[in-house]
């Protein structure tokens, strides 16, 4: 989707089947070929956003050079009307000092115009460039697999979207086109300077050299203190979040003044951090003014010179003083603008480095079509490991034909969900394969993919809106009696239609609220709506009570016919509707038969079902 180059600051440790550290937020401390890398991937997102506005952008430099040109030219016309007009007056002409005030009244007019038409098309092409911006890191954040979602916490993505952001918008709202137009107008004031009088031009340019160092050491400094800066902003965003999300454990726990006092450091160090780039900027800024106010008073007392011997003209001298003057007057502002720019530098590299991101599970060039999966699942020799981590799963070889039920059960950390986010793929095993009908899924389209598996968690999100909506998820089309059909079948109709609108029940709202139980139950119905060959439950029935599961054993009946299914449990109740049970351990699959054999003999699902047995009665 993204045009701009996938720099990865971190080629080398870049492990196999694992997303970057790209946009970590510890990018305080880079070496010298990282942080070149990571500004070039900010720059070249930055060319990649505005390549489309290359005619909105020329126009825009039309209008501030202009308006530049319009004001530069004022001195020059008081230097004129003073030497030139005035004395020409005096010998009776007032035809020159007429055609220098009209010709000092148009310029003003032309400057005042072209700056307010430059800051309007400047702002268009700032808001389209934001506005793109946003989609691509929702777009992106989407397009990423789980794996990177597993690794990257939502703080970190939640202060892209906002923090990061915003201090690009205000860099491009507020700073960057006045301060285009304040260079420019130094630019022109410079080059105007040496044409009128070089000497005057040779003092202001001497003034470069120590304004030129003062802004390479204040660079150096607030490039990495804003780097600090940012990264402080992401870590309290982080925390925010984490705590705000994790509440009923903060509060259950009584963790509440540890997470207050790890809130408080992290907002303390936020605040050093704004500190230090305050530091920097009070020496920077002041140091400017100082440079500028010396080279007024060089020029001033050169000027005031070469007046009283005669050499210079006091017009000139007057045009000399107010150039050498406006020349510095927007320094000060580029000093504030270089502030918003730090800012914006950072999280522009921070918001790169989630955009060169690249999703681990990828879609295929030529895709193998499978528009109606039967649904036999077959692993074959699978090895895999989360990043570089340890093996969970050492060698899985598996054959689950078409409409098996499968009752995968097992130690907590045997494997069991890491088996179903390889047969869903949601991450790609490195060695051997995992085939849906004969066809490695890394060959199916994402969309074959999607609707022939099926995956159900026990958090069973729902979203915002109402139930309808909220069961029709995977098939948004679907009829209203399509809907209750499948409601039925897994035994929450009659539960929704107790809600207050039934089916329009907003589930955010008062009346909507729904227990753990009933919210699995709904993402049954979801489920079975989207009619997939293969279901992969993963622990979907673990907040049912036993009533509850009872009722809804009848529904995964239902649910279950006529396809392949997986069924994670640690309630051997679920167990007892497969066909087939698999006990995991380590990675491997120690034992493999049909309930009932599994029951008889002496093995390990034998005893936990003894066990079980024991404690029913
Ligand atoms: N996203 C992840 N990143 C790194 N390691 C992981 C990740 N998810 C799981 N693991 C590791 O893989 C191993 C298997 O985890 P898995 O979730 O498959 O176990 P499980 O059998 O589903 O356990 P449970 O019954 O507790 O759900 C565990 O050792 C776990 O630490
Ligand atoms: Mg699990």
């Amino acid at each position: 989707m993204t045009a701009e180059a996938p720099v990865s600051p971190r080629p080398a440790d870049r492990p196999h089947n694992r997303p970057t550290d790209a946009a970590s937020d510890d990018e305080t401390s880079l070496d010298k070929a990282t942080s070149r890398a990571v500004r070039s991937r900010s720059l070249s997102l930055l060319g990649n956003l505005l390549r489309p506005h290359g005619k909105g952008l020329t126009w825009a430099g039309v209008l501030v050079v202009a308006s530049t040109a319009g004001q530069v030219a004022g001195p020059w016309l008081v230097a004129k009307a003073i030497d030139d007009a005035l004395p020409a007056l005096r010998d009776g002409e007032s035809g020159l000092l007429i055609s220098v005030g009209v010709a000092y009244f148009v310029a003003a007019v032309v400057a005042g115009l072209a700056i307010g038409a430059y800051r309007v098309a400047a702002a268009r092409i700032a808001q389209t460039v934001l506005l793109e911006l946003r989609r691509r890191v929702f777009r992106q954040t989407q397009r990423l697999s789980l794996e990177f979602h597993e690794s990257y916490t939502s703080g970190r993505i939640i202060s892209r979207q906002t923090s990061d952001l915003e201090a690009l918008r205000e860099l491009l709202d507020g700073g960057l086109t006045g301060v285009v137009s304040s260079l420019l107008v130094m630019v022109f004031t410079f080059v105007g300077l040496a044409l009128v009088d070089w000497r005057s031009g040779l003092v202001l340019a001497a003034a470069f050299v120590p304004a030129w160092f003062l802004t390479r050491w204040f660079q150096r400094k607030s490039q990495l203190f804003y780097r600090e800066q940012r990264t402080a902003s992401a870590r309290l965003i982080v925390k925010f979040v984490e705590t705000m999300t994790g509440m009923r454990a903060v509060q259950a726990f009584r963790r509440e003044s540890t997470t207050e006092a790890e809130y408080d450091r992290l907002g303390q160090e936020y605040r050093q951090a704004n500190l230090r780039i305050f530091g920097v900027n009070g020496r920077y800024q002041p140091g400017l003014v100082l440079i500028g106010n010396v080279t007024v008073v060089v020029a001033l007392a050169a000027g005031g010179w070469r007046v009283l011997g005669g050499t210079m003209e006091v017009g000139m001298f007057v045009a000399v003083l107010l150039y050498v003057k406006r020349f510095f007057q927007p320094i000060q502002q580029l000093g504030m603008f270089y502030n918003a720019f730090q800012s914006a530098a950072a999280a522009l590299e921070k918001v790169s480095g989630l955009l060169a991101e690249e999703p681990t599970v990828v879609e295929p060039e030529k895709p193998v079509p499978l528009p109606a999966a039967k649904g036999e699942l077959r692993l074959e020799h699978v090895r895999f490991q989360y990043g570089d981590g340890p093996v969970v799963l050492p060698d899985l070889d598996l054959t689950i034909p078409a409409g098996q039920t499968v009752a995968l059960v097992g130690t907590t950390g045997a494997g069991k969900s890491t088996v179903a986010k390889l047969v869903t793929r949601f991450y790609d095993a490195p060695e051997g394969q995992v085939r849906l009908d004969g066809v490695d899924l890394r060959d199916l389209a994402s969309r074959d993919l999607r609707r022939a598996v099926v995956m159900v968690t026990q958090e069973a999100y729902l979203f915002s809106g109402s139930v309808r909506e909220n069961i029709a998820l995977g098939r948004p089309d679907a009829s209203q009696e399509d809907i209750e059909a499948a409601a039925r079948a897994v035994g929450v109709h009659d539960f929704v239609m107790a809600m207050p609108d039934g089916y329009d029940t907003d589930v955010n709202k008062r009346g909507g609220r729904v227990s753990a139980g009933q919210r699995q139950l709904l993402s049954f119905a979801r489920a079975f709506l989207a009619d997939p060959a293969v279901l992969v439950l993963d622990e979907a029935t673990s907040s049912l009570d036993l009533p509850g599961e009872r009722l809804v054993q009848h529904g995964l009946q239902t649910l279950l016919a006529d396809r392949t299914a997986i069924i994670i449990a640690h309630r051997l109740s679920t167990v007892a509707i497969a066909d087939r049970v698999l006990v995991m351990e380590h990675g491997r699959v120690v034992e493999d038969g049909t309930p009932e054999d599994l029951i008889a003999g002496t093995g390990r699902f034998a005893t936990l079902h003894a066990a079980w047995q024991d404690s029913l009665v």
